[in-house]
Order: structure tokens, then C-alpha cells, then sequence
């Protein structure tokens, strides 16, 4: 705690003691000079001098000559393990800020998604590092900032970076619907996107319809903006139940369906396309309800042909299609799009209203990795790659789980769904368990607003088999048998 009672060059010492602590400074590092802690906290120097004496005197930091104060090497033993958080004091002061609902209880397990080399990365949904083109992308970037270095410095408004539209733009007749660059803006992932559309076809207050189970991400979208979801049974083959929404829609206003219908994360469920086009025309279209499409899974299908997006039965400019390369390409870049429809007004106002801008450099390097024409043999070494891990840890949970387990086959992407044989079992405990024992899971509570699917579990397949996974899948087993 800050040493307010004690003398000012105490409470100087405390201050510097607490970053260290923090690790906001290293072992190694260089501590603000006397000169730098003067003007900076408006001390004397002699006042400064006695608060480096007290660290000195701790065996925080150590004096070099002509150079100045350093963090001690030996003051590593001060320091908590870097994956514990370390209790600022000060943050006792927000407490009252905590999250509530949807989003506390998922914010503790996204915490386990957090990757760590030594943890089973079962849990969270993205692909392994190896499977991306990691090299070809750097070069990309460096070639962006060296080519353009002061246009790859600049703000670049929306609708965004022209090269990726075209790229984009040539893409979409793979999806089955045609677009001009103009009604493409690139967002900051698909999270972006999804979210702009969100505030682009609802107000707070509004209801939502939403598969489920579905993707966690899209359930604290909705609750941070005031939405209501209404949660609609989704078939692990064929999608949402179309029924169930037409039921709905007779008894509820609905302003919006937010939908994954290709390989939706969970489920991996890929709506029939005859499905697709009586959703769009016959459903929402004569009630002008819009519907925005989650098409992040698209390209990872593992059939022999990509399936058609909702987007390409759109007469009506209703479909709002939002995606991203953070599941085939390169999550860490955070770029995304969305094409909004007739709602391409509202979302490039809010996109820039928002974020300002999609970074410059990213959008360059993913335009230039497109038009290289590498990232279709890309995709189709994913593909097979994706499709095998999926085969080879469903495979695993066949022989290691208990009688009566069920286990999704997903038409692409790369997470299993996986059903626990008695509905009292509760997939939180089994997270933690299996926490225990180095394996990241995601349990199934998460994918739904209601707390629903507590017997489910979600294994991601996004890293290559071997023998440790195989052990790992052998443990989740055991330990859901219990
Ligand atoms: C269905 C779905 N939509 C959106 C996202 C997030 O996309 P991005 O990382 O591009 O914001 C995810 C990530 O898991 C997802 O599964």
C-alpha cells in the first residue's frame, strides 16, 4: 500500500517498490533518474536520493556508476509468478464496477483460454500458430511499411483499405453474392463488424434472435449493448430451427437474427441452402427483418465445396455478412469486414464513430498476402488439416469417454460438441478439473445466455494431434466419468 502517512520520500520509494513489484519494471531495467523523479513527481533532490537509499536498502535496485539506479536481478524473488495477477491496491477501489450477468461468468473461464504452452489447448478456438503463414504475412508487413512507410502511417477511414476491398470484393462470388468495393468496410475482426451491426439494426431494449447453443462472443455483444436474447433450438446437422423462429416471430418483436449458419461455433452445423433461401425471402425479407450473418467458419468446410452464404439470396440489401481472418489466417491482426446491405450508411458512421479506423499496416499485409495468390493453397492445407485434427479428437472421445457421450460431426471448422450422458452433469466442474490438470476446455454453459447445455463441453481441434492430446482426452474422459 502507498506509504501515505510516512514521509514524502517513503511514499517515493513505496511508488517505485510497487512497479517493481508490478513488473512494470524488470529486473535489469533503468529506474527513472533523480533528475527524471524531480520533475516528474515534484520532489527536491535530496528527497529523491533518500527514496533510492531505501530501495537500495531493500536490495530492490542497485546503483551503477555514470549510469544511474537499475532494477536488482535478485529482486526477481519479489516478484509474483507473471500468471498471477498481481493485487494492485488501488483496484479495490472498483469494485463496484464488476461485470454482472453472461459476462462475469464467462470472463473467469475466457481467463483459461488464455494460452499457455503448458496447458492442453482444448478451450479456445483458434488455429495452432504452426498451421498459419506466419513468414509469408511478416514479409507482407514489412514490405507494406517499407513501400509505403508514410501512407502505412496514416489514418485510413472508412470504408477502409481499397486493396483489401478489391481483394474481398473478388472473393464474394465464392460465397455466391456479388458486391462493389464500395459496400465493403473493414472493421478491427469480426467482433467489429458484429457489433456495429448490432448498433446499426437495434436499440437497447430490443430482442435478438440467436441459435443456441452459440458463440459466447456474441451473447456478451448483445448483453454490453443492452439487447435481449432469444435463444432458438439449433440442430447439430441443419441449423436453427426454422419453425421455432417463425413461432417466435408470431409472438415476439424481434429486431434482428444474429446467426452463424456456416459451421456455427459451437455446433458446426451448416444450414441446408434451400434453408438459407427460405430464411432470407420468405421469412425475414416480408417482415424486414434483418439478418446479420456470422461467416467467420466459412472457408473451413470440409466437403469438397464451399457452402453458399445467406448473403447470396439477399434481394433486399437485409443481410448484414460479418467475418474476419482470425480463424484461417491471422487472428493476432484483427482484421475483419462486414458488407451491411442497405445498413452501409449507418455502419460506416458507427464504424467510425467506433474505432475510427482499421489499422493501416495489417490491412495492407493481408491485401498483398490475397493477391499473392497464396491464400487459397493456403486454405486447402488448413482444410485437410482442421479436418483431420476434428477426425482424430472425436476419434479419442469415442474410445476414451463415458458409454452414452455424444459428439458432433461437424461439416467444417474445427470444435467439437460434445454431450455428457447424464443431463446432471455440470461441465463447469469438469473445466475446473481439468484445469487442474493442465487441460483447457470450454465447458458448455458459456455458449448460452440462459446458463443451458451444463452437460455439453466444446473440445477445439484447432492443434495437430499427438500423443499428449490423445493422454489429455484420456483424463477429460476419466474425469467426466466420475
Ligand atoms: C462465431 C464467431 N464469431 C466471431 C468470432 C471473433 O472473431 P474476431 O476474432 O475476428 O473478432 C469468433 C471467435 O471465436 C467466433 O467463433
Amino acid at each position: 500500500m502507498p506509504n501515505v502517512a510516512g514521509h514524502l520520500y517513503e511514499q517515493v520509494a513505496d511508488s517505485i517498490a510497487e512497479m517493481i513489484e508490478g513488473r512494470v519494471l524488470r529486473p535489469g531495467d533503468r529506474v527513472p533518474s533523480v533528475r527524471k523523479l524531480m520533475a516528474q513527481r515534484g520532489i527536491s533532490r535530496s528527497t529523491a536520493m533518500q527514496a533510492f537509499q531505501i530501495l537500495e536498502g531493500r536490495g530492490m535496485v542497485e546503483a551503477r556508476p555514470q549510469s544511474g539506479y537499475y532494477v536488482k536481478p535478485q529482486a526477481a524473488h519479489f516478484l509474483p509468478e507473471p500468471e498471477q495477477a498481481h493485487h494492485h491496491p488501488h483496484h479495490d477501489e472498483y469494485e463496484h464496477v464488476e461485470l454482472e450477468g453472461t459476462a462475469a461468468s464467462v470472463a473467469a473461464v475466457l481467463e483459461s483460454f488464455r494460452y499457455h504452452p503448458e496447458n492442453v489447448p482444448f478451450g479456445v478456438a483458434t488455429p495452432a500458430t504452426e498451421l498459419l503463414p506466419n513468414r509469408a504475412l511478416n514479409h507482407c508487413l514489412a514490405h507494406a511499411a517499407r513501400t509505403a512507410p508514410e501512407s502505412a502511417n496514416q489514418y485510413d477511414f472508412p470504408p477502409g483499405y481499397a486493396e483489401l476491398r478489391r481483394q474481398l470484393a473478388q472473393r464474394a462470388p465464392d460465397a455466391g453474392y456479388q458486391v462493389a468495393m464500395e459496400e465493403i468496410v473493414t472493421t478491427c475482426g469480426c467482433m467489429e463488424g458484429l457489433n456495429l451491426a448490432l448498433r446499426a439494426t437495434c436499440r437497447p431494449g430490443d430482442s435478438v434472435a440467436i441459435e443456441s447453443p452459440t458463440y459466447h462472443g456474441l451473447l456478451q455483444a448483445l448483453e454490453s449493448l443492452g439487447l435481449r436474447a432469444v435463444e432458438l433450438p439449433t440442430h447439430p446437422k441443419t441449423g436453427v430451427s426454422l419453425e421455432a423462429l417463425e413461432a417466435t416471430l408470431r409472438k415476439t418483436k424481434i429486431s434482428a437474427c444474429l446467426f452463424t449458419p456456416t459451421f456455427n461455433n459451437p455446433l458446426g452445423s451448416c444450414m441446408p441452402e434451400e434453408s438459407r433461401r427460405v430464411l432470407v425471402q420468405d421469412i425475414l425479407a416480408p417482415r424486414s427483418i434483418p439478418l446479420i450473418e456470422d461467416e467467420i467458419y466459412a472457408d473451413l468446410y470440409h466437403g469438397s465445396e464451399r457452402p453458399k452464404a445467406c448473403k447470396a439470396f439477399d434481394r433486399e440489401g437485409l443481410v448484414l455478412l460479418c467475418s474476419s481472418f482470425s480463424k484461417n489466417l491471422a487472428p493476432g491482426y484483427r482484421v475483419g469486414w462486414i458488407v451491411p446491405g442497405r445498413f452501409q450508411q449507418p455502419v460506416q458512421l458507427l464504424k467510425f464513430m467506433n474505432t475510427l479506423a482499421t489499422t493501416t499496416h495489417v490491412q495492407a499485409a493481408v491485401a498483398e498476402f490475397l493477391q499473392s495468390g497464396a491464400f487459397d493453397q493456403h486454405l486447402r492445407r488448413l482444410r485437410r488439416a482442421l479436418r483431420e485434427q476434428v477426425q482424430r479428437v472425436s476419434n479419442a472421445v469415442a474410445e476414451f469417454f463415458p458409454a452414452g457421450t455424444r459428439v458432433t460431426r461437424p461439416a467444417g471448422g474445427f470444435v467439437l460438441w460434445v454431450e455428457l450422458p447424464d443431463p446432471a452433469s455440470d461441465t463447469r466442474e469438469l473445466h475446473r478439473a481439468a484445469l487442474r490438470q493442465g487441460i483447457s476446455i470450454a465447458p458448455g454453459h458459456i455458449f448460452s445466455a440462459r446458463g443451458r447445455h451444463g452437460n455439453f463441453l466444446r473440445l477445439s481441434c484447432g492443434h495437430p494431434w499427438n500423443a499428449r492430446m490423445e493422454e489429455a482426452v484420456e483424463t477429460l474422459g476419466r474425469l467426466a466419468g466420475r
